[in-house]
């Protein structure tokens, strides 16, 4: 039999992270530059999978308990109202740094379930994958807002609300990014836990600090709506400086901001959890090659241009 092949984009957040988890919108865009890749093949002995990236390789029932991987296939099985899953291999690939804040997780988990969909004769839209993947985004997160599994399931740029479906964002004018990798990898529980600890300590301050944010975010929207991106820079710094202020950036993420910064981007600032993991540079094609060399000078490991249209 044939194998099914799915695959799935890594995300960039560009405004609105940790405020989203206390109920603010949030930007994210796909980045088709990195990619995760699900291949179910049918038969053998039993359903294995086989995580490449992560050098590991089980059978599905020998799983750790809060496998997401394991999870995945669990729930579309479920969904099929299927008692038990066919034979077969489940093998994932994935080109997306791991904890960078590039919604590797997601990709992968919503690679997965795409092939075990397909695999199991069940036409998923969207929305399904999006939730599902959800749950599984619930055993590597512990509370995520569900930007990630949202804008990766769908494939599109998204404005995103906790609990509300997303709504898509129109990009009247492409314009060009860089994602500078810092190389320190940078769990999203942990900062989210921090922050939540931080907002339970003092929640007065850190609500004003998340309304600020969602304000920059429905600036940010119009302007990219309204086909003014270059506009974006200033908004990026202040949503820069509101993370700042909420305990989430660190050495090397002010280092490759200002590098950018000084190298001419229009803006800049941390992207996804923070700690770590990768910052954002809005670049014009002129700024771009400038940036890019300053970005690797300042420390960063990789630099990925990325067009959001
Ligand atoms: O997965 P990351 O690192 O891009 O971050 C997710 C964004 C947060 O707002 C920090 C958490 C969340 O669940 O929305």
């Amino acid at each position: 039999m044939k194998p099914f092949t799915a695959s799935a984009p890594g995300k960039v957040i560009l405004f609105g992270e940790h405020a989203v988890v206390y109920g603010q919108p949030a930007l994210a865009v796909p980045v088709s530059q990195v990619q995760a890749t699900a291949v179910v093949t049918p038969g053998g002995d039993g359903f294995w999978i086989e995580a490449n990236d992560l050098g590991r390789r089980y059978r599905l029932e020998d799983a750790a308990a809060g496998d997401p991987l394991a999870r995945a296939v669990e729930l579309v099985r479920e969904r099929a109202g299927l008692p038990q899953t066919p034979a077969g291999r489940l093998t994932v690939n994935s080109t997306i740094p791991i904890a960078s804040g590039l919604g590797s997780g997601a990709a992968v988990a919503t690679a997965a379930v795409r092939a075990v969909a397909e695999f199991l004769g069940l036409s998923l839209g969207a929305a399904e994958v999006s939730a599902l993947v959800f749950e599984t985004e619930k055993l590597l997160h512990g509370t995520p807002s569900g930007i990630d599994n949202t804008v990766v399931a769908f494939g599109k740029p998204v404005c995103f609300v906790k609990g509300q479906p997303p709504e898509p964002v129109h990009v009247a004018r492409p314009f060009q990014l860089l994602i500078g990798d810092t190389g320190r990898p940078s769990p999203t529980k942990i900062t989210v836990g921090d922050v939540r600890a931080a907002y339970e300590r003092e929640p007065e301050r850190y609500a004003q600090l998340f309304e600020a944010v969602g304000a920059i975010v429905r600036a940010a929207r119009r302007q990219i709506e309204a086909g003014v991106p270059d506009q974006l820079g200033p908004l990026m710094q202040n949503n820069h400086t509101l993370l700042q202020a909420l305990g989430v950036s660190s050495a090397e993420l002010e280092r490759l901001v200002s590098a950018a910064c000084q190298a001419g981007a229009l803006g800049a600032k941390l992207s996804g959890g923070g700690r770590g993991g990768n910052m954002l540079a809005l670049v014009t094609p002129e700024s771009s090659a400038g940036v890019e060399a300053a970005l690797l000078e300042a420390g960063a490991v990789r630099v990925i241009p990325t067009r959001v249209e």
